[in-house]
């Protein structure tokens, strides 16, 4: 039998994103295909519907022929995370020693919160925010503090210094937990954003752990900046992963990197934490940070595409959904508000699978599956998050029903849902 997918030939020179069928993506298991019945196109999840890169890919059957299914050691996936930054983004003093492995990016950030701040500190959030911050921050005892972002989507130095301010004064060891680049609102901050926080931070004694996680799906047109070259940042961490940019969170593994005045900290990190990430996952994103860097700048001009691609639908078949292009990352977020649908629950941020609001009407309506924007805390009601990492087919048939949908509930509302 052949085995499913693309080519080799077509996997290295073709746009990722162009080269599954429906038919295959239904076939697999994870959360993005499954949680829906088939009838639903799944825009949810930030997973991609593309074929592994042919590196990572590599590199995996080779431990599998291999029998290489041991522990993790060693220190290969910092140095090709290194190799990546230089060649990138410039981080030319980025140092191995600076590094530990953890699990995944979530589990990183708490880990490293629970070095920097004691239970019952605070954590600030700049909301609307990927929702699992409130879940993971609350469930390690931390308080939220919500920071909302300004109407231009981007970090309010006002609010965060009211923020950072109210953090200092409910606990000894406050934390900034920064999303860089932001999820929902596909925010690239810029170093002179980043230097601000790294001023109030500094002025208000509050550590700041830096998710960097859609660090590599930086858009074309924009540069990304990790947040420990600012200057400022020097006791501040940064969590990153392979897992977004190539598409990994099946393989958990992850790396947290302290700034030069946070290695004391980091030494602290208890040594159980690295035996979470899985061998195979450490040998999948060094692969995909060494040799997947083509692939990357493939499915970056193919996600490029789809950006143009969504504005035109949106145009064309919901003009009244307000819509920003993202700088970074593969998500948009729309603020369909002036559909006028309600979200009819309390905002409950952290619970990534509720749906309620404009996100119920399109999943019951179009049979389309988003985010919904009430779980990303403050600012998220009536927004809805789509994941365009998709390609430019189901793109367009998903936007095309979404269309319909609100054509559809316009001249019959649905009946309130009891909850
Ligand atoms: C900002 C952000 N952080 C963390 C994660 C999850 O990363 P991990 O699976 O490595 O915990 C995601 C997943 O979408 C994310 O968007």
């Amino acid at each position: 039998m052949a085995s499913p997918g693309p080519s080799a030939d077509a996997s290295a020179t073709r746009n990722p994103l162009t080269l599954l069928t429906v038919d295959e993506l239904r076939q697999r298991t994870s959360v993005k295909w499954r949680m829906y019945p088939p009838d639903v196109l799944p825009l949810w999840v930030a997973e991609m519907d593309v074929p592994l890169a042919p590196p990572v890919a590599d590199a995996l059957r080779r431990a599998v022929d291999l029998g290489d299914t041991g522990y993790a050691y060693g220190t290969a996936y910092a140095e090709a995370l290194g190799d990546f930054a230089a060649r990138r983004w410039g981080w030319h003093d980025f140092r191995v020693e600076r590094t530990t492995l953890v699990p995944d990016v979530m589990m990183g950030v708490v880990e490293v919160l629970r070095l920097v701040t004691d239970p019952g500190d605070a954590v600030v959030l700049c909301s609307p925010v990927y929702p699992p911050f409130y879940a993971f921050v609350t469930h390690a005892d931390r308080q939220v503090i919500e920071a909302p972002l300004g109407p231009d989507r981007r970090m309010d130095p006002a609010a965060l210094d009211e923020a950072f301010r109210r953090a200092r004064s409910r606990g000894r060891r406050p934390a900034f937990l920064l999303c860089n680049p932001h999820n929902p609102t596909g925010v690239v901050h810029r170093r002179d954003e980043l230097e601000t926080v790294a001023e109030l931070a500094d002025r208000h004694g509050v550590r700041v752990v830096s998710d960097e996680i859609h660090a590599p799906l930086v858009l074309p047109g924009t540069h990304f900046t990790p947040y420990l070259t600012v200057a400022g940042a020097e006791n501040a961490f940064a969590l990153t992963s392979a897992s977004k940019a190539w598409n990994l969170a099946g393989l958990k593994a992850a790396l947290a990197v302290a700034g030069p005045r946070a290695v004391a900290d980091l030494r602290r990190m208890p040594e159980e934490v690295s035996h979470g990430p899985s061998h195979l996952g450490v040998v999948a994103h060094t692969a995909a940070f060494r040799a997947g860097g083509p692939w990357l700048d493939l499915l970056l001009d193919g996600l490029d595409g789809n950006r143009t691609l969504l504005a035109t639908l949106l145009a064309k078949h919901l003009p009244s959904v307000a819509h920003h292009r993202p700088e970074g990352t593969y998500l948009a977020w729309l603020d369909c508000t002036a559909l006028g649908i309600a979200t009819e629950r309390p905002d409950e941020p952290g619970v990534v699978s509720d749906v309620a609001g404009p996100a119920r009407m399109f999943l019951d309506r179009a049979r389309v599956a988003l985010s919904s924007g009430h779980v990303f805390g403050t600012g998220g009601a009536g927004f809805v998050r789509l994941n365009f990492a998709t390609s430019p087919a189901v793109l367009t048939e998903a936007v095309t029903r979404m269309g319909q949908a609100v054509e559809a509930h316009r001249s019959a509302p649905l009946p309130r849902s009891p909850g």
